[in-house]
């Protein structure tokens, strides 16, 4: 490799313009600081003539992203398309191919190809960078492949999709519909191409896949870990769950108990007061509890221009430090498919019903629960508070005391089946002893 980087840049959206205008702005700095230059030596993107916030008329146009993988002068691509197959699947593939080195934003490619790139990327050598995939600006993946490279972790936990703890902020701060609080993400640029990942919990699964790897020495996977969105949360859950002292953040965690890891996203309590609870708008913030280190929090902006291209930065100053890492901290020949544990771990559960409102609804409701093994610690019900266009049921809200998760999925397929309940139940874990 020569002292100038020769770069490819594919996706000139939200995150692609932003690298370009903060390599560019930071160009004489980063080489100053670093010992060598770089060059942009041609752009790509689905089309030519779009409004963008820089002049596109100073780079080399190529028409197919593909291109800048096969292009000898070329030594460095940065993908930021998106998406898990197509364009960046191949532009992926072609360039490590190639030997060129190759970063990306991309959680869903890293994620879902993780097993194959690990291992084309032992056989030609190649650097794979993708800080900028997990928490935005966050320095997560270097924290974990390098910073407590030593130390043993038992376990991950925080809130890594910007988008979905904007709209919760919004939700419970400003008293905002959901859709109003998406809209404002959508605009503000947090949101993927497709907001419903962002929203159902797979943007949030596939970061914690990618974590939940170079913690635990598994190839990522979604089918291991357990997925829940925000979708069905109101904004009434968010006034009910401060009644009883929390916020509902999305949570995603990977907690290794007894030789059992235990994989989850989940909308989930947490005390107001706590580090988790106090993260608002599109920050993110990653807790590693580790044996020597205690437990390591890192928090900052998870979504956006100024941060992801942060990240996307550092990766470029690894590649042209001639940093190379196994992609998940361990050669691929080391690293486990991944197992899929039953959670036996007791926790209290947060549950909203909208409640039929006549004679023995609450005795009925409560035997049903009785009989699933879940006992109940606290009650809401206030009378005058209804659904929109039910107005015979009302919000019942309660707090259970610790029962597993089979009593509770059970419970769940006996109360949908009544007609005691209008809109299915929610059911919320708390988390336990957070900072
Ligand atoms: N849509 C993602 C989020 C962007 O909101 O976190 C960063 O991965």
């Amino acid at each position: 490799m020569s002292d100038v980087v020769k770069i490819g840049i594919a996706g000139l959206g939200t995150i692609g313009s932003g690298v370009i205008k903060s390599l560019l702005r930071n160009k004489s700095e980063l080489e100053k600081k670093f010992k060598f230059q770089f060059e942009i030596l041609g752009i790509s993107a689905s089309s030519k003539d779009k409004e963008r916030s820089f002049d596109v008329d100073q780079f080399t146009w190529f028409d197919k992203p593909i291109d800048l993988a096969k292009d000898s002068n070329i030594d460095l691509v940065i993908e930021l398309i998106g998406g898990d197959s197509g364009v960046a699947y191949d532009l992926a593939f072609e360039s490590i191919k190639n030997k060129k080195g190759f970063i990306t934003a991309n959680k869903a490619l890293i994620s879902s190809h993780g097993k194959e790139l690990s291992k084309l990327s032992e056989s030609s050598n190649s650097f794979i960078g993708y800080e900028a995939a997990v928490a935005g600006g966050i320095p997560v993946i270097k924290t974990l492949r390098s910073g407590v490279i030593l130390d043993k972790i038992d376990g991950v936990y925080g809130i890594l999709n910007g988008t979905s703890n904007f709209i919760l902020s919004r939700m419970s701060e400003a008293n905002k519909s959901f859709e109003d609080s998406l809209l404002e993400a959508q605009n503000l640029g947090y949101a993927e191409a497709d907001p419903s990942f962002d929203i159902n919990g797979l943007d949030a699964a596939h970061k914690l896949s990618i974590i939940n790897s170079l913690c635990f020495a598994e190839f990522p996977s979604l089918e291991s870990i357990s997925i829940k969105g925000i979708e069905n949360i109101l904004t009434l859950d968010h006034k009910y769950a401060q009644e009883f002292g929390y916020n509902i953040k999305l949570i995603a965690s990977s907690s290794k108990k007894g030789g059992n890891l235990r994989k989850e996203v989940a909308p989930t309590l947490v005390k107001i007061e706590s580090s988790l609870g106090t993260v608002s708008n599109v920050s993110n913030v990653v807790c590693i509890t580790t044996e020597y280190n205690g437990t390591l929090v890192l928090e900052g902006e998870g979504a956006g221009e100024g941060p992801t291209s942060s990240s996307v930065l550092s990766d470029v100053v690894d590649y042209s430090m001639n940093t190379r890492n196994y992609l998940f901290n361990k050669k691929s020949s080391d690293l486990s498919d991944p197992i899929i544990n039953k959670d036996l771990i007791e926790r209290c559960y947060y549950l909203r019903v909208f409640l039929a409102d006549q004679k023995g609804a609450m005795s009925n409701l409560t035997a049903i629960l009785g009989k699933n093994g879940i006992s109940i610690d606290q009650v809401i019900q206030r009378g005058g508070v209804h659904l929109k266009d039910e107005k015979n049921f009302t919000p019942v809200i309660m707090l259970t005391h610790p029962v597993d998760s089979d009593s509770i999925d059970s419970a769940f397929s006996e109360l949908i089946k009544t007609d005691l309940i209008s809109m299915d139940p929610i059911f919320l874990p708390v988390l336990k002893d957070n900072l």
